[in-house]
């Protein structure tokens, strides 16, 4: 296969939005960075080249990395961070999978703005219920007037929730609706007549977003690069670390006041009312060629959008979403598991240590955890290279203890006062080993006392299968009866739903550790992640490959 290189400097940019210009981590100088667009089964090397003083890495989000964790990009989970003057390539290929992903840095809150499109293009056909005429990636950000890295220090300093960003932003703009932003606004032109592939991806550090196009449609065909079956929707909910992409058809224009500026909007998913940033993103689909001016005449409103808390509305839509199943890209769900773990995804409160003053509720501070352990990641080395070191096994090892199987005895905690007890979190990094070709189902059980958002857990290394959600506490005895496991989704990242559970199955059949967390970057601070590790499988093509030369030391 051929091979395809890519070359990225991490830099300083100066960058201008709502009238406040500062200083902005970029790749090349881009803002978003910069497309990488690729063929299935290519060869791919990307050298970043960090021209920064802090730390950088950064991850191709949802690409699988088979064999190849070295390339994967998490900080001191598969690689320790390139240092300021130095370079890594990042080698993998991009095999079984094509679709609409993204690239990010993982690296503290620089994914903020140092994210763009991954794009892998099909050797077969589009299995879609339409031709399209051309593509429109929309990637979805946040921007803050501050240093958004700070942001997140800072909300650790003093133990409370991060400041809100100043804007949502399609393609890097955040549109008319905010103040000294109206030149700064993403437009799209169109042809009218003709159908478009919109790649959608929410690359905003902390929120679910709904997005819609006033009076058009879209027709969901594929979600986090796999084909579904068609469907049609005014609106998509986008999670971040989720991608979905749409078919529109321009068949709108000229509607009746012969206005050819049509609004897109995002605007944020939350399930209750919360003091958060409620704005709006604003960007354009223009029917006519050359009209750049948006201004005088333009609708604001999007008809389409779903109020901000409407869960019955994103729930429906996850219920929608089905894999393609066809005989070309059929459905692979484990229809049996080896290993169900219960884990939960909880945020939670914790006394503040006396050398701290804690903005947190009540004067407490602010963490988070999965099965009531609360990530740490080690500083002093990767895991993937303690574990390649050591050779972790599925029974015993010294520095990473097998992660608890199951839940402490209840994970109920109805009647608990969450807010005055630390629900016996512990702080640590330890690791869920299992051996290469496990079928593995996990049962992600929401048990947050704050029920604001779903958490959209995002798994490394492997697809997964959504075969079940739901509200309240799961029940091993009688949810599994309602699993769909004919044609579940294939995704990278669940949304869990808020005060509820998801479940969702894959074969790990890829050797390597992998991050498990929160794709909400204020909730992985916290320590809301986990790690697994893949073992080597027995036969020589499942193993993992040895770690490259230029494999930055810690
Ligand atoms: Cu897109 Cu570990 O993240």
């Amino acid at each position: 296969p051929p091979t395809k290189r890519f070359h990225f400097n991490v830099e300083w940019k100066k960058v201008t939005r709502l009238c406040h210009t500062k200083q902005l981590l970029t790749v090349n100088g881009q803002y978003p960075g910069p497309t990488i667009a690729v063929n299935e089964g290519d060869n791919v090397e990307i050298t970043v080249t960090n021209s920064i003083l802090e730390n950088t890495t950064i991850h191709w989000h949802g690409v699988r990395q088979y064999r190849t964790a070295w390339a994967d990009g998490p900080a001191y989970i598969t690689q320790c961070p390139i240092k300021g003057g130095k370079s890594y390539t990042y080698k993998f290929n991009v095999v079984d999978q094509r679709g609409t992903l993204f690239w990010h840095a993982h690296y503290g809150w620089q994914r903020a703005s140092v994210h763009g499109p991954f794009i892998i293009y099909p050797r077969l056909p589009y299995p879609f219920p339409s031709p399209f005429h051309g593509e429109i990636p929309l990637i979805f950000g946040e921007w803050w007037n501050g240093d958004a890295d700070a942001v997140g220090s800072e909300m650790m300093r003093y133990g409370g929730g991060p400041n809100s960003s100043e804007a949502y932003t399609i393609n890097g703009f955040p549109g008319p609706l905010y103040p000294c932003s109206s030149k700064d606004t993403f437009i799209q032109t169109v042809e009218k007549g003709k159908t478009y592939l919109l790649r959608i991806i929410n690359a905003a550090l902390n929120d679910e977003l709904f997005f819609a196009v006033a009076d058009h449609n879209l027709t969901v065909v594929e979600v986090d690069a796999a084909y579904t079956k068609p469907f049609s929707t005014p609106a998509v909910m986008v999670a971040p670390g989720q991608t979905t992409t749409v078919l529109l058809t321009t068949d709108q224009y000229p509607d009746p006041s012969g206005n050819s500026m049509f609004p897109m909007a995002i605007t944020p998913y939350l399930t209750s009312v919360f003091p958060f940033d409620n704005s709006t993103a604003l960007g354009f689909l223009s029917y006519e060629k050359g009209s750049a001016n948006p201004n005088p005449n333009y609708n604001l409103k999007v008809p389409n959008l779903p109020r901000m808390s409407d869960t019955p509305f994103a729930t429906d839509l996850s219920r929608r979403t089905r894999s393609l199943g066809s005989r070309q890209y059929p459905c692979r769900v484990p229809k049996s598991f080896d290993k169900r773990i219960i884990v939960t995804v909880s945020l939670n409160l914790q006394d503040c240590p006396s050398n701290m003053t804690c903005k947190g509720y009540n004067g407490k501070r602010y963490f988070a955890s999965m099965n009531n352990q609360s990530f740490v990641r080690p500083l002093t080395g990767s895991v993937l290279e303690l574990h390649y070191k050591k050779n972790l096994t599925a029974s015993t090892d010294s520095l990473a203890t097998n992660f608890p199987e199951q839940p402490p005895e209840t994970f109920d905690f109805t009647g608990v006062d969450p807010l005055s007890q630390n629900m016996n979190t512990e702080f640590g990094s330890k690791v869920l080993v299992v051996p290469y070709g496990t079928n593995l189902e996990i049962v992600l059980q929401g048990t947050s006392f704050l029920n604001v958002e779903n958490h959209p857990i995002h798994i490394h290394g492997h697809n997964f299968f959504i075969v079940g959600e739901g509200f309240g506490n799961y029940d091993p005895n009688r949810d599994p009866d309602g699993y769909n496991l004919v044609d579940p989704p294939e995704r990278n990242t669940v949304a869990v739903p808020t005060g509820g559970w998801a479940a969702v199955r894959f074969r790990a059949d890829n050797p390597g550790v992998w991050f498990v967390h929160c794709h909400l970057e204020v909730h992985t601070t916290w320590g809301l992640a986990m790690a697994f590790v893949v073992l080597d499988g027995p036969g020589p093509a499942q193993k993992m490959i040895p770690p490259p030369v230029d494999l930055p030391p810690c």
